[in-house]
């Protein structure tokens, strides 16, 4: 026993995520040895599922995503997987599963430490937080954790009074609030690459970077999640969360140890530097993009507006791109450049750090000569490093050329990289809150991300679809750059 050994009970385990990311990843965390053979896994959701199902729908899940499994082994794991199904708007349902943990407790020795997964509706998070508290399934002997999926709230006012609500079942530090982009390998290489090479840091600031582009581009349109999207947007879907997140990860001072509460302070200290867009600034920081039909690799897509449960007249963005600024003295003067979106050409997420010019240019002959020095980070798909420099060209022309040193890291390490989810649950399981978000994190984004969404209401309704399924965005997201003498880099640099 230790203190790993634990039940997690997965609300909405019908689901999707479910399906695609959380089976697979404790599979990969049982295999490899980090839950130990104490642990239970409880389905809970509204159908009417036997524990067999849900078994059969955990192996189908294993199958499906491709996961390299042990046979010899996988009935043993499928054994610690339940079912309950509940209705999670009656006290009965919350007490039925109360007495399945405390079975399970009993049958696998596991102690009373439960982690409580929300993969369900977000109007449903207060109400099961309070029910866990006020059925007495959180307990005192143990630890309890909630695990809670995004949304957290739609805005500031929502998010605040959903925190209320999980705050008066669960302390601040039992909550992990997930932000899957922080899962990501290449996400918490950005501490270490800043962290840890001391040829970076030095120049990690205003005197040397000129700016930075952080581009998470998708090539998938809204799926079957219009319903969601056609009421939330770009803006709030990817930037609010992830795109702030790396900002903060990027920005952010070093922090005096590697601790949770160290690195969030300092993140915080970062959202909190960003200088607020006023209304009447919004156009001239942020643009905002929807998509209309096009070819996205080859294959002819609709527009937004025809999706499935998307409003014939939507205008929803599906696009965002902005320039940020961080009023301190590290930053001042350099902007952050964001963009992410649907329906683009490519699914790329990735981080260029352009560099400041030399002094005096000797070998300039052309505009064309000496290239700024770039850190590119790619996140996803690929994962690795890659620094742009200068040489010579290998002509007698005496002039320069682009070299590139890179390192992949999923070519060079081919072990299987841990899935965002994986490394999560593990962190999770294990009590790190680092790569989670604190409510600070959140109302400073959602303060941030909501004077934006305000002024664009505000304004007449933007003239949508404004770019092609398959390309880049809208040209406007070009001149963002181009009025302070930069462009995107492309993203196959
Ligand atoms: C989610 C958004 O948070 O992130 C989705 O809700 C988006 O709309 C997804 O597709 C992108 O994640 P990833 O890991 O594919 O970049």
């Amino acid at each position: 026993r230790n203190e790993t050994s634990c039940t997690i009970v997965i609300f909405g385990a019908t689901g999707d995520l479910a399906k695609r990311k959380l089976f697979p990843s404790i599979y990969n965390l049982f295999a490899k040895g980090e839950l130990g053979p104490n642990f239970a896994v409880i389905g809970a959701a509204r159908r009417n599922w036997s524990h067999e199902t849900l078994r059969e729908n955990v192996k189908k899940s294993l199958d499906e995503s491709k996961t390299e499994i042990n046979e010899d082994h996988l009935d043993d794991f499928l054994a610690h997987f339940h079912y309950i199904s509940l209705d999670v708007t009656s006290k009965e349902s919350y007490q039925n599963l109360n007495r399945l943990i405390n079975d399970l407790e009993g049958e696998f020795n596991i102690p009373c430490n439960r982690m409580f997964y929300l993969a369900m509706a977000p109007q449903f998070f207060g109400p099961i937080a309070s029910y866990l508290k006020s059925e007495g399934l959180t307990n005192e002997t143990g630890w309890n954790r909630l695990m809670i999926e995004k949304p957290f709230g739609h805005d500031l006012p929502s998010a605040r009074q959903l925190n209320n609500e999980i705050r008066e079942a669960f302390r601040e530090d039992e909550i992990y609030r997930i932000d899957h982009y922080l899962g990501k390998e290449m996400v918490q290489n950005i501490e270490v690459i800043r962290f840890a090479n001391a040829i970076f840091e030095p120049l990690w600031n205003n005197r040397h970077i000129s700016n930075i582009q952080i581009t998470s581009s998708e090539t998938l349109g809204v799926e079957e999640r219009g319903g969601y999207y056609d009421k939330s947007g770009a803006l709030r879907d990817m930037v609010q969360n992830h795109m702030l997140q790396m900002v903060a990860l990027l920005a952010m001072e070093p922090p005096i140890r590697l601790t949770t509460e160290e690195i969030r302070s300092e993140k915080i200290k970062a959202l909190r530097a960003l200088r607020p867009v006023s209304g009447d600034q919004v156009d001239e920081y942020f643009v905002r993009g929807q998509y209309g039909p096009g070819n996205v690799k080859g294959n002819e897509v609709p527009g937004y507006r025809s999706e499935p449960n998307v409003d014939p007249d939507s205008n929803t963005e599906t696009f965002v791109a902005g320039k940020l600024l961080i009023d301190n003295f590290r930053w001042a003067g350099v902007p952050f450049y964001i963009r992410t979106g649907k329906r683009m050409a490519e699914k790329s997420t990735k981080i260029a750090i352009q560099f400041k010019e030399m002094p005096m240019n000797l070998y300039y002959k052309t505009d064309e000569d000496v290239h700024p020095n770039l850190l590119v980070i790619h996140i996803q798909p690929e994962e690795g490093i890659s620094l742009i420099l200068n040489g010579e060209k290998l002509d007698l022309s005496g002039q320069t050329t682009p070299v590139k040193l890179d390192y992949a890291h999923t070519s060079t390490d081919k072990l299987n990289t841990p899935e965002a989810y994986e490394k999560l649950l593990n962190d999770a399981i294990k009590g790190d809150a680092t790569n989670f978000t604190h409510w600070d994190e959140v109302a400073l984004s959602w303060k941030y991300v909501d004077e934006i969404f305000n002024a664009w209401q505000q304004k007449k309704a933007a003239q949508f679809p404004n770019y092609e399924a398959g390309s880049l965005g809208p040209k406007e997201s070009e001149h963002l750059l181009a009025q302070d003498g930069f462009h995107w880099w492309p993203l196959d640099w």
